[in-house]
């Protein structure tokens, strides 16, 4: 069977209202924090993405005890599992990969060895490895711990402070989890602020942390305080439909109980400055995340040029910021992205492709793109790159498009958002007969 999905234009652009899936950033926290408590922590709306199934499953290898009943997943601290002889498996997910080295590491007696899909072998691990090791982690792997997998013998680790080359909440969190089980204070200081959800749910349960501006510093806690939240919908999910909504003439959606932490919603920020027709209504904020209705309508948008501070607030968003630019009038700038190369694809290069064989105007830097609009997108085939992200961008793109398009292995949408091709039928007329099978 094919996983290619053939994508017709919407026409009468995309109509009303979605409640999405919980959000996979504050899933996995669940989940990690959640190992460090023998209360545990409780979850409503956990994401239904293969990456946090990913995250689960390696917790339950690694003695965590785990509950799952439909959407509600409750993930608790269980005995210390030794010389776990399967390797834990983090599938597609980096956030799990990186996360498992700094839990792990600061549990003593543990061997655990990490791997990962064709794509995540490839990612960079050295930026967890290194200042784990500095700590006195005992992590080995391809390229000097490099590269997955990596094989990580748990033992005390000390204090220490480290200055990340990049933002990068992955590797801010995998130092909170081992500072929370190390002998000393950690703290993290990023060049630019990363998203907060792992110091916000600390904060929610009543851990001391201390927080200014881009440093953080966490202390060690031998059992975490057990809680009960509600996971907000996905910001980097409704991003999909928010661009579809504004690139498609006659659209006019509302997003249900969305995400809407400051650190997440630079995507938003910039869509404003571009003229979107944006509207949100907060509501009752859920585990210390603020919570929002979003309205879109589709709108005339102008080029932009993205602020360097303004990247790690919309790293996901920024293939979707590519399409939209193909759409908006004049030139839209996005740089100091590199960070796109190592993310599922390099998504600088897979943006530029498929865009350009689309008939946009793109150029190709090394940190980014820029892109002169507004352009008429033909119909076409597209690659993902086996990329969620990706896929999910080109099957919007072609809502907007001037023919079908077909998108190559879209059923990587899974990874993230495998409710994504549903949705889409329920929100545009147009594709109600969409060629798909999960
Ligand atoms: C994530 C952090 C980001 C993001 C990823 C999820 C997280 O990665 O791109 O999708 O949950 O911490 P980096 O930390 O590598 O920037």
């Amino acid at each position: 069977m094919s996983n290619d999905v053939r994508i017709r234009p919407a026409e009468g652009g995309l109509k009303g209202r979605l409640t999405l899936p919980g959000d996979k950033s504050i899933s996995h926290r669940v989940g990690f924090f959640g190992a460090l408590s023998s209360e545990g922590i409780t979850a409503e709306n956990f994401s239904s993405g293969a990456d946090c199934a990913s995250t689960l499953r390696c917790l339950e290898l690694a003695g965590c005890l785990v509950e799952r009943i439909g959407d509600k997943v409750r993930v608790r601290r269980g005995m210390n599992p030794g010389e776990i002889k399967a390797p834990l498996d983090a599938g597609n997910s980096g956030t799990t990969a990186r996360l498992l080295c700094g839990l792990l590491a600061g549990t003593p007696g543990v061997f655990a060895v990490i791997t990962g899909d064709e794509s995540l072998r490839k990612r960079p691990m050295g930026r967890v490895v290194s200042p784990l090791r500095t700590l006195g982690a005992r992590i080995d792997g391809p390229g000097g711990g490099a590269y997955l997998p990596l094989s990580i013998r748990g033992g005390c680790l000390s204090g220490g402070t480290f200055e990340l080359p990049m933002a990068s909440a992955q590797v801010k969190t995998a130092l909170i989890l081992a500072g929370l089980n190390a002998h000393g204070s950690v703290t993290v200081v990023e060049p630019a602020k990363s998203r907060d959800h792992s110091e916000r749910l600390l904060r929610h349960i009543g851990v001391p942390l201390r927080q200014e501006d881009n440093r953080i510093t966490v202390y060690p806690c031998s059992d975490l305080p057990g809680c009960s939240i509600r996971v907000p919908g996905d910001f980097s999910s409704a991003a999909f439909w928010i661009t579809g909504a504004l690139i498609v003439p006659g659209s006019d959606i509302v997003l249900e109980n969305v995400g809407i932490n400051p650190t997440r919603t630079g995507f938003l920020e910039c869509l404003k400055k571009m003229g979107a027709s944006i509207e949100i209504e907060e509501k009752e904020s859920a585990g210390g995340e603020p919570v929002g209705n979003i309205r879109v309508r589709y709108s005339e948008l102008e080029g932009i040029e993205v602020e360097k501070d303004a990247i790690p607030t919309m790293i996901d968003e920024l293939p979707l910021l590519a399409l939209i630019a193909t759409q908006a009038h004049g030139v839209t700038k996005i740089t100091h992205a590199e960070e796109l190369r190592v993310k599922e694809s390099d998504r600088i290069s897979s943006m530029a492709k498929g865009l350009r064989a689309l008939g946009a105007d793109v150029e190709e830097l090394e940190d980014g793109f820029f892109i002169t609009g507004p352009t008429p997108l033909g119909g076409g085939c597209v690659e993902s790159s086996k990329d969620h992200r990706i896929a999910m961008t080109f099957s919007i793109a072609a809502l907007a498009a001037q023919d079908e398009i077909i998108v190559k292995d879209a059923q990587c949408v899974g990874i993230s958002y495998p409710e994504f091709f549903d949705h889409l039928s329920m929100l545009s007329e147009g594709v109600k007969d969409l060629e798909y099978k999960r």
